[in-house]
């Protein structure tokens, strides 16, 4: 089952030759970094700050103050010693990333990036941005690892990659990837894929990676996912949740945007049209954000639980429950006001 699970991506992912299945998004990406220093023989790695990559060591990190810092830990019980291998820099910001591979010349292995970052808010990037990432990548030697844990077979079935034709050198996949049940993947080119045991000298390996409960989920939610007409469904269900609320919600006093890509969608409560970087979002924005989602839980609607966490739209949802859910978020949305907030 988990070669029929890899030949149906394989067979219509351009971007991937090979691929490894593991139990989780987080081993996906800890798995991918270790490919990622096997393959260039280095050991840095560069992140943007607002990014999440699963909840391995070296990637529990936040930035400093400066333009390109080494992260600060994020969480207890992370060594600065391993932290220091990871640099930290913001989103859309070239100078940054240039700047980092100057100072850290021929020391990174791989820059890592959600192309659709949606852990921080949905800090959409330019195309641009992200061929900028495509080509210091190619001008450096350093691998460009594109974390489609969330974008991946969501955008499309090829996710970002796919979405702005770019194409990676290692993909990390998860969640959608295993229909609910635990699987995450990572793939690239045979090339580099030769450098993972038993081909190669880099280990990895997992009890319960490829078992056969989890790879008969993934193939069945991956079928699905190849419909045709299976992800213009889906954007058309968000798009029209979407200007539901914005329609119905036109007349709130409190200023909001929802940014939205394929069927991922984010409330902001802003007055900007682009937010692209984890530091343009206030932190003082999130108390509207606690008032609608406490309206919406008594409305029976369970948003997730932050402010910074985007929604997603399924393809199990009805129009129905996308005009009772775009009623009551317009509702909510009408009931803030700046007095009782
Ligand atoms: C982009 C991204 N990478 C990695 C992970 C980690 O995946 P998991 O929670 O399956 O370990 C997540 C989880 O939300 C994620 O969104």
């Amino acid at each position: 089952m988990e070669n029929e699970l890899a030949e149906l991506i394989l067979t219509f992912n351009q971007f991937l030759e090979k691929i490894r299945f593991v139990s989780s998004g987080t081993e996906a990406v800890m798995s991918a970094i270790r490919l990622a220093r096997a393959y260039t023989g280095r050991n840095k790695i560069l992140k943007f700050e607002g990014c999440y990559h699963g909840h391995s060591d070296s990637l529990l990190v936040k930035a400093g103050s400066g333009l390109v810092t080494f992260g600060n830990t994020s969480s207890a019980g992370v060594p600065e010693s391993f932290v220091n291998e990871t640099i930290v820099v913001d989103l859309n910001n070239r100078e940054a990333v240039e700047q980092a591979f100057e100072t850290f010349k021929n020391q990174i292995a791989c820059v890592i990036i959600e192309p659709v970052p949606a852990n921080n808010g949905l800090l959409l990037q330019d195309k641009e941005f992200l061929l900028f990432l495509r080509d210091i990548c190619t001008q450096n030697g350093t691998l460009l690892l594109f974390d489609e844990v969330i974008s991946g077979f969501r955008l499309c079935f090829c996710g970002a990659a796919g979405y702005y034709s770019i194409k990676p050198d290692i993909v990390t996949y998860g969640k959608i990837i295993g229909g609910g049940l635990p699987v995450g993947a990572y793939g690239a080119s045979k090339e580099i894929m030769s450098r993972v045991s038993p081909d190669g000298p880099m280990y990895q390996a997992g009890t319960l990676s490829g078992n056969p409960v989890a790879m008969a989920a993934g193939i069945a939610q991956l079928t699905a996912c190849l419909r045709p007409g299976f992800y213009d469904e889906l954007a058309e269900k968000t798009n029209y949740l979407i200007e539901r609320i914005k329609h119905l919600a036109s007349q709130s006093t409190i200023k909001f945007k929802i940014f939205s890509i394929g069927s991922i969608f984010w409330i902001a409560f802003t007055q900007d049209n682009t937010i692209k970087s984890a530091a343009a979002i206030d932190p003082d924005s999130m108390k509207y954000f606690r008032k609608l989602h406490a309206f919406l839980l008594g409305r029976g609607i369970y948003l997730g639980p932050s402010g910074y966490e985007v929604g997603f739209v399924s393809e199990a949802h009805t129009y129905e429950q996308l005009d009772l859910t775009a009623t009551a978020f317009a509702d909510g949305l009408m009931s803030l006001n700046n007095d009782d907030i």
